[in-house]
């Protein structure tokens, strides 16, 4: 039986896809992070390679840190650090200067950092499908079919979080949408397993919030032929409210009213997959991270995280990244629920371990080996004597790490101190960015606050020296 001819409509959404998800790979291959700019032009978000022109950290770039979203970006420049003149210019008439490429406009936000999914849980190939919408929809809590409670036996605990995954994984399609914040683990879950995002209401993300994710690429992904994303939520109040009427007039499956074309479907997910891997694994955003802030493999990194037994999906998915890629950091204090160690040896021991932890710990919690050799004592001794190349603060939004701070900011230099704050709400940053910029040149932010402004910079000592 011939298969009808794909209509042109699917083939030019098949073909942007594509090449939007070829150029972020190609992009990606080294560094992971990229926007897709208006007119599909990508866009590297970080220096991905320092030198030889490390990038500015962008708090200590002159304010309009954090524009007002619908602001268009003022044309008046900021007063833009001048690109140094190259190596002292003779004074005679200077041959015409070679046209330089001009440097990428500096992000007027914080570097950002999102939520990512360990690299084992990517898919190796798009799988198999057999159905259109996967079962859970964020929010209608009557779809949260893959929950594992205390009376269930171990194993079926155990095989909760896979049945999660194998359900996107055999999916067309999986919903998602803002939740708190933009940012959310389910969406690099969704692109991990094979399936493609219908990111509802991608269209009201602000400018610079999840930069890694191809976010163009997801708003084109609304208008797969034969969808209607009709019915499907705007913006929703808040984590799991439901808005009156529910999210859905009937099943998500009525959403789909033709089938999919099958080789377009493989090969947009297929990029759209290996894509996943380059930019949302923890390694491709730890890799990023460190080679945005210039921290090599051997640095001594103390990674400061907090005593808390709740999960900060943030601060821990990136903790499993930098055991990769800076092995030896010394995250402080040692988080239980993060590592398999010898306290848990049987399936009924790790079932009670996961059930303990957030979200019954999917995609983070006990996966990590216990490191040998992390010595994590007498902390804020080694502090003071300067043991620490690099500190990394990963969760400022609590407040476990204070009692660190005056070692930090007095004992760092501000281009060693990283602070991030992984909270789920946008704006919740807000109040503490001039704190933690006159410290640190490095803030890196999770929701990008629109209505938030970087403090100004100092004032240099030159113009002090002038008055
Ligand atoms: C998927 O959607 C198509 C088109 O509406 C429909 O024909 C098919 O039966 C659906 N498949 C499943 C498993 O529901």
């Amino acid at each position: 039986m011939g298969r009808p001819a794909i209509p042109t409509q699917a083939r030019v959404v098949a073909g942007v896809v594509l090449i939007c998800c070829a150029a972020g790979m190609w992009l990606a291959r080294e560094g992971p992070h990229f926007t897709v700019g208006v007119g599909g032009a990508l866009r590297l978000k970080g220096a991905a390679t320092p030198p030889p022109q490390q990038r500015q950290p962008a708090p200590a770039q002159p304010p309009p840190a954090l524009q007002q979203q619908e602001q268009p970006p003022a044309p008046a420049s900021p007063p833009a650090p001048q690109p140094p003149p190259p190596a002292s210019p003779p004074p005679q008439p200077p041959p015409p200067p070679a046209p330089q490429p001009p440097p990428p406009p500096a992000s007027p936000y914080p570097p950002p950092l999102e939520q990512h999914l360990r690299d084992e849980l990517f898919r190796a190939i798009v799988p198999a499908k057999s159905q259109n919408f996967s079962t859970v929809v964020p929010g209608l809590q009557s779809t949260y079919k893959f929950r594992a409670d205390a009376s269930q036996p171990p194993r079926e605990v155990l095989a909760a979080e896979a049945g999660y995954y194998a359900d996107m994984a055999r999916s067309l399609f999986a919903v998602t949408y803002k939740k708190g914040g933009w940012d959310c683990l389910r969406h690099p879950e969704i692109v991990a397993s094979g399936a493609l995002p219908l990111f509802t209401d991608i269209k009201g993300l602000p400018p610079g919030t999840m930069a890694a994710h191809p976010v163009e690429v997801y708003a084109l992904l609304n208008e797969w032929p034969g969808l209607e994303v009709r019915g499907l939520p705007g913006t929703p109040p808040g984590a799991g409210a439901t808005p009156p009427g529910g999210y859905f007039s009937g099943q998500p499956s009525s959403l789909l009213k033709e089938d999919v074309d099958r080789e377009m479907y493989q090969l947009v997910t297929s990029a759209l997959l290996s894509l996943g891997r380059a930019t949302l694994s923890t390694r491709a955003m730890a890799a990023w991270l460190a080679a945005t802030v210039g921290i090599k493999p051997d640095d001594a990194v103390l990674y400061v995280t907090d005593d808390g037994h709740g999960a900060d999906y943030q601060s821990d998915t990136l903790l499993h990244g930098l055991r990769a890629v800076v092995p030896g950091v010394v995250d402080w204090p040692r988080r239980p629920g993060m590592y398999v160690g010898p306290e848990t040896f049987t399936e009924a021991e790790l079932a009670s371990d996961l059930l303990g932890e957030y979200g019954q710990g999917f995609g983070y919690a006990h996966r990590l080996p216990e490191p040998y050799g992390i010595d994590r004592t007498r902390i804020g001794e080694r502090l003071e004597s300067g043991q620490f190349d690099f500190v990394i603060v990963s969760m400022t939004h609590r407040g476990w790490w204070r009692s660190l701070k005056p070692a930090i900011c007095s004992k760092l230099p501000k281009a060693r101190v990283v602070f991030l704050n992984g909270n789920d709400l946008p704006g919740a940053g807000c109040g503490l960015l001039t704190e933690l910029a006159a410290c640190s040149d490095w803030i890196f932010l999770r929701e990008m606050e629109p209505a938030c402004r970087l403090p100004p910079p100092p004032p240099t000592t030159t113009e002090k020296g002038r008055r």
